[in-house]
């Protein structure tokens, strides 16, 4: 299966579900990455490992679906089966959400439905809850909602700080995709 990954940052995840991948875990290859912002580490760690690329600006499109569409024909291109949003900071509109029905997935930082948007891990902080964690689920036309694949709890110790909250996320993180994601291609 030929998997896209979507990122607007540092691209850890990216990074965790290509090694993932070269291990020879997962019966699928990430032909290309797609991000919304050129200065986005997710590119530089792209193209250290050969993976194609692609920057789409949307500020450069006349609407949301005319960036979509451009977005869609590189994936129709490389003729991608799935979509990996992996800290890709946008809504997905009916553009890709029609051709890509049920094959568009998401991680996110907390334990969904609790604290979806931006900042979810400095949310849970300011809560004070005692466990948060991470979720994976398929995207609709929502922030952060679409059903859920499958989720992992984590313990807020009273002397972490948000960073170190954002620890512990991201190794769960780089654990739990991977391996959602073996199981999503392998059906
Ligand atoms: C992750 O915490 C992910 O859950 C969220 O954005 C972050 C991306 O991190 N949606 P990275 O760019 O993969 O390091």
């Amino acid at each position: 299966k030929k998997l896209a990954v979507f990122a607007s940052g540092n691209g850890s995840n990216f990074q965790a579900i290509f090694d993932s991948i070269k291990l020879g875990e997962t019966d699928a290859e990430i032909s290309l990455v797609v991000s919304d912002k050129p200065q986005a580490g997710v590119i530089e760690r792209a193209k250290s490992v050969n993976v194609p690329a692609y920057c789409f600006i949307p500020k450069e499109y006349e609407a949301k679906a005319d960036y979509e569409h451009a977005i869609l024909s590189v994936l129709e291109n490389n003729k991608i089966d799935f979509v990996i949003l992996a800290g890709y900071m946008r809504l997905i509109g009916d553009t890709l959400l029609n051709a890509y029905e049920n094959r568009i997935v998401n991680i996110h930082p907390s334990l969904l439905p609790a604290f979806p948007g931006k900042d979810a891990v400095g949310q849970a902080f300011q809560a004070g809850v005692k466990v948060t964690g991470v979720t994976v689920h398929f995207v609709d036309a929502g922030m952060d909602t679409g059903p859920i694949i499958a989720q992992k709890a984590i313990e807020i110790e009273a002397e972490d700080t948000i960073e170190a909250i954002a620890k512990k996320i991201h190794k769960v993180e780089h654990m739990l995709y991977p391996k959602v994601i073996k199981e999503l291609v392998s059906k």
